[in-house]
């Protein structure tokens, strides 16, 4: 059965979102990149593939409810910022908005009794309380090493190691 046109205006529109999650951390791969953090590059762009595959979860879940999706306009990221702490503060407050997103899709969602698209989203609510207290845990750790740059290299190695993305998955609990 399709989902009601309110929620499938409301999951397209967060398509767009994590698309756009998934093009700023792109875009803050590539600041890290220029400052020689090659590390953090690597860890945003892990992130950035991480986001699209968010935002293929929701393309697989309208398309398995005989939905339609929209691909809506991305917006541009921005290019420059003032230091790799700024990068993840800015990742802190973008993935704080998302869990606000997400748990209005969710009370949309009640709103339609649309038992399914609850269920489908409990594993981004999950996902979010993760997402936020990574970026948490990244920025306690770069005041740790403030003003110390052989700490900060460091750092950016273990920042390198991070694992590829899963890949795409089209059941939402993957
Ligand atoms: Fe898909 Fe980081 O939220």
């Amino acid at each position: 059965m399709p989902v009601d046109s309110t929620l499938q205006d409301a999951i397209n529109r967060h398509i767009n979102a994590e698309l756009y999650s998934s093009y700023l951390y792109l875009s803050m791969s590539t600041y890290c990149d220029s400052i020689d953090l090659p590390g953090f590059a690597h860890w945003m762009r892990i992130q950035s593939e991480e986001e699209y595959t968010h935002a293929m979860k929701f393309v697989d879940y309208l398309q398995d409810r005989d939905s339609r999706v929209t691909l809506l306009p991305i917006e541009q990221p921005p290019v420059e910022y003032d230091s790799v702490e700024d990068v993840m503060r800015q990742t802190l407050a973008h993935e704080q908005h998302v869990s606000v997103l997400i748990n209005d899709l969710y009370g949309v969602a009640v709103r339609a009794s649309d038992y399914a698209s609850q269920i489908m989203l409990q594993w981004f609510i999950t996902e979010q309380v993760e997402e936020e207290k990574t970026a948490r845990d990244v920025i306690a750790a770069l005041e740790m090493v403030k003003g110390r740059s052989d700490a900060l290299l460091l750092l950016d190695r273990e920042m390198g190691a991070r694992p590829a993305a899963s890949p795409i998955a089209t059941d939402v609990a993957a």
